[in-house]
């Protein structure tokens, strides 16, 4: 093991009993001591699920940039395992980037940016090269031909300093990558690369690029392909917001169309935000063994302020739950993976016609999931208020002539605050949903200081974090005229 690796281990050895747990999720991925931002190298390996991390073990914040490493049989109990990856070479003593994970044979291979240090030993914004580590499944070994793409490979036009986060795949025989860049006149974009061995790789096109100029990096592209269709995830830093979309100060796309990759060409037939709440960035996919494609992202979003962080707990960042991704035409579906089902307890069932304010005593908990119709009668506006305690609420309210769901975190406890360069209001977001004969379903998981909601059997889904009081964990309906409800709430304990 690397010294690096050996110190970091160390570390979080002897001072993980000092993380206070008054935040800490229960079902989700978080870091055991320090900072987790981009998932990383998700993947099904050896038949366990991998989840890599962008890793800070040294504090609640950002530095240099580590692998952190969890596998799980089931997507809901992750186990630690040594860090993966830790900044040493030259080529990555600034950090080791995000990156992906391809498996080919027993070989498991991770391909990450390593971001090189300056003359001053300061990181070197300049140098953003892209290196190949290959494991076992615990231990992974960085390749004496780092860094394999150099920023030199890139034709002028593009920026050398902001290219990063290579996706790395396999079509038949060739190995592709493609990685987030900008152009010089600041259009986000990501390039294709090639490979027959793996180390020597060659620039083929821009693959696809932006029509706006934000100054961004398409930041974090994940590719698959899934009926017939090629699906590029992107998450576009500055992009701006369209109507409804895009509200958070860097956003998530998902963009179908079909690739060519002998012409190194993208054709978008459809785009559209992934996830229309405040934390969810950079999303990767893996396919496992029962084909199924599953999903998961940073559940936090950059510049915002982190009470876990603020009120020095020692840890900081979550993943959103694995969600398990269709597509229905060019839509894309998503839903929790059913694996969350082995873990409900406590089935509370309510079926009721109702007008105004409906709490009941057995409707409350904080790591709870949700299932519920609407089907509306009257109502201009319904929807429900979570983590409800005396003066905090979060509220989903559908609005029924404007046809939005709208999440309101104004009121839900800390005030979580975007850089001032964020457009939007800071405590709501909304997404446009059409009711389906006069219904609306909604699904919620929701644990400690997290809310992912499900709309429409997972058409639009909306996630932030929630830092509310203890106490506040009443959960409440409401309606301005009469609604049928049904619901469902399970506790869910995974302990
Ligand atoms: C996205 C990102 C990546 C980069 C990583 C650094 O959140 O900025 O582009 O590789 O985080 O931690």
């Amino acid at each position: 093991m690397s010294c690096n690796l050996l110190k970091a281990e160390e570390f979080i050895k002897n001072n993980k009993h000092i993380v206070n747990d008054k935040y800490r999720l229960t079902y989700h991925v978080i870091p055991e001591i320090g900072w987790v931002n981009d998932p990383n190298g998700f993947s099904y390996y050896n038949g366990l699920y991998h989840l890599f991390y962008q890793y800070h073990p040294y504090g609640s914040f950002w530095g240099p940039m580590h692998w952190g490493h969890v596998t799980s049989n089931d997507l809901v109990h992750w186990k630690y395992e040594p860090v993966a990856l830790a900044p040493e070479e030259t080529y990555d003593q600034g950090g080791c980037f995000s990156g992906t994970a391809l498996v080919e044979g027993d070989k498991h291979i991770l391909m990450y940016t390593g971001l090189g240090i300056d003359k001053q030993g300061e990181c070197n914004k300049y140098n953003q090269e892209q290196c190949i580590a290959i494991g076992d499944g615990i231990v992974y070994e960085k390749i004496s031909k780092n860094p394999v793409i150099c920023s030199d490979q890139l034709p002028s036009g593009l920026v050398k300093e902001d290219f990063r986060d290579p996706k790395i795949f396999k079509v038949e025989d060739v190995y592709y990558c493609i990685i987030g860049t900008k152009t010089s006149d600041q259009n986000s974009a990501i390039v294709l690369f090639k490979s027959f061995n793996l180390t020597e790789w060659q620039f083929i096109s821009i693959l696809d690029q932006s029509d706006e100029a934000s100054g961004g990096v398409w930041e974090c592209p994940d590719f698959f392909s899934m009926d017939g269709k090629d699906v590029v995830l992107i998450s576009p830093q500055f992009k701006r917001p369209e109507e409804y979309k895009y509200y958070n100060i860097h956003s998530n796309c998902y963009r179908i169309g079909k690739i060519d990759l002998d012409l190194g060409k993208f054709q978008l037939e459809h785009m559209d935000e992934i996830d229309s709440g405040f934390d969810f960035y950079a999303p990767q996919t893996l396919l496992d063994a029962q084909g199924r494609r599953i999903m998961i992202a940073w559940m936090q979003m950059w510049e915002r302020n982190m009470p876990s962080h603020q009120e020095k707990h020692h840890w900081a960042g979550a993943m959103t739950f694995p969600r398990e991704i269709k597509l229905v035409g060019n839509q894309l579906i998503q839903q929790p993976v059913e694996e969350i089902e082995k873990y409900r307890k406590n089935k509370y069932q309510l079926d009721i016609q109702f007008c105004g304010r409906l709490a009941h005593d057995e409707l409350k908990g904080n790591t709870i999931e949700l299932l519920i119709e609407f089907e509306n009668v009257s109502a201009k506006a319904y929807g429900i208020k979570l983590f409800v305690g005396e003066e905090e609420e979060t509220v989903f309210e559908y609005r029924v002539d404007e046809e939005v769901m709208v999440f309101d975190r104004r009121k839900s406890g800390i005030e979580l605050k975007g850089n001032k360069n964020e457009l939007s209001s800071n405590g709501i977001r909304s997404v446009k949903l059409a009711a389906e004969d006069k219904k609306i379903n909604m699904r919620f998981l929701i644990d400690r200081t997290s809310v992912e909601g499900f709309f429409n059997h997972g058409i639009r889904t909306m996630t932030g974090t929630i830092y509310a009081s203890k106490e506040s964990n009443g959960v409440e309906l409401f309606s301005d005229g009469t609604v049928n409800v049904s619901l469902t709430k399970f506790d869910i304990i995974t302990t």
